[in-house]
């Protein structure tokens, strides 16, 4: 029983008391509970901790994203002031990286507020320590102002927000749960004491399932899995709302596919390895695949301008991730530089799976580093 995560007992108890929750419901506890969430508990990015991000892998990541937001600063008409917001902004690399780019332009560093939307303690407290300027901690993008232009940045939040999973069974489209794995005991043995978790299906079918899940879930075969971030939805919905009453442009870093799918993308990784989902609740990452697709429709929808999603390679190199290694690798660390540059962008590395999102308000005269949309969403 001592090595039992604390937070599994929790969620144990919870379960056992209310009856099975949701797969939102319990990844939400596994990152955000209060005491043993896997992000209230630690920092665990980087080299030393569980996963590495792209600003961890290289400066150029966070310096390129510093020179778009002036770059689209100045496609705004520079705005004075304007709100400069990073969404989970981790141990703070990016923005250091960003600033320091940034900082030659010195009208841009004047107007700018930086506000940052973080749920972790630990991490909140890094970002301070390491970022040399004001910030304005948020627990939501609800409580950044509304009186000026928005520059937003979000890389590889989507992946940590909730998720929502539906199975297609004889049916219909049945919810997927959390449940207590209540391994049958002999009679007069004592009952397990360790309790375990387990995935469960609701009974009821939902209704309407190509208006809750998209026209993707046609002609699935049983046993399909479709996912929804009801989180990460409503929170482009809502962005989306406010580029267009406050104007500014918004860019999500994230992975998953450009195409809305289906399958079971839910994973867990600790120590740099994946792990299983259910058994390390608060002590390993969950993330699961964005479905950038779906999130483009749904700012389109809401009125904002949606840009083609580009692959993170892409995207880096046409704000010329190449000239930049080139240039750094004259100060030395060559090999180190070419391999953190082919990292982020090779096809077989992060390049493709890694994909880029842009909004912005209509009208823009399109964003640095991504297509411009001819003929909207397919
Ligand atoms: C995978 S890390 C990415 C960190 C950073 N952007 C990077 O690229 O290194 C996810 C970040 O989002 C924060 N986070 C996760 N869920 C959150 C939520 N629901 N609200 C606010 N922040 C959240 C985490 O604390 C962490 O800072």
């Amino acid at each position: 029983m001592t090595d039992l995560p604390p937070l599994l007992e929790k969620l144990a108890r919870e379960i056992d008391m209310t009856g099975p929750m949701r797969v939102d419901q319990f990844m939400a506890m596994a990152m955000t509970d209060p005491d043993y969430g896997y992000y209230s508990t630690g920092a665990p990015i980087g080299a030393d901790g569980d996963f590495i991000t792209a600003p961890e892998i290289s400066q150029m990541f966070g310096e390129l994203l510093g020179l778009w937001a002036v770059d689209t600063w100045q496609r705004l008409g520079c705005p004075d002031p304007f709100y400069l917001v990073e969404l989970g902004p981790g141990r703070g690399t990016l923005m250091v990286d960003a600033l320091r780019a940034a900082g030659a332009v010195r009208p841009f560093m004047t107007a700018m507020r930086l506000h940052m939307v973080e749920a972790s303690g630990p991490m909140r407290v890094m970002q301070s320590t390491k970022i040399a300027h004001t910030i304005e901690h948020h627990y939501s993008l609800d409580e950044v102002p509304t009186d000026a232009p928005l520059i937003l940045i979000a890389n590889e939040f989507l992946d940590a927000l909730p998720i929502r999973q539906f199975q297609k069974t004889s049916r219909g489209w049945c919810e997927r749960l959390v449940g207590l794995d209540r391994k049958p005991t002999l009679p007069g043995l004592p009952k397990p004491d360790a309790p375990s978790l387990c995935f469960a299906l609701l009974n009821e079918p939902i209704n309407d399932p190509i208006g809750q899940l998209g026209a993707r879930v046609r002609g699935a075969l049983p046993g399909a899995i479709a996912e929804t971030c009801p989180g990460g939805e409503t929170l482009v919905e809502a962005l989306s709302h406010r580029l267009i009453a406050q104007g500014g442009a918004a860019l999500f870093i994230d992975y998953g596919p450009a195409q809305s799918g289906l399958g079971d993308t839910l994973q867990a990784l600790k120590d740099h390895q994946f792990c299983n989902v259910l058994t390390t609740p608060g002590q390993a990452d969950l993330t699961a695949h964005v479905d950038f697709d779906r999130l483009a429709r749904i700012a389109n929808k809401a009125g904002a301008q949606a840009y083609p999603i580009a692959t993170q390679g892409a995207f880096l190199e046409e704000l010329g991730i190449s000239y930049r290694a080139n240039s750094l690798k004259k100060t030395g660390r060559a090999a180190d530089i070419e391999t953190a540059r082919k990292r982020l962008v090779d096809t077989d590395q992060m390049g493709e799976l890694f994909k880029v999102l842009g909004l912005s308000a209509p009208g823009l005269p399109g964003l640095a580093g991504l297509p411009m949309n001819t003929d909207g969403l397919s």
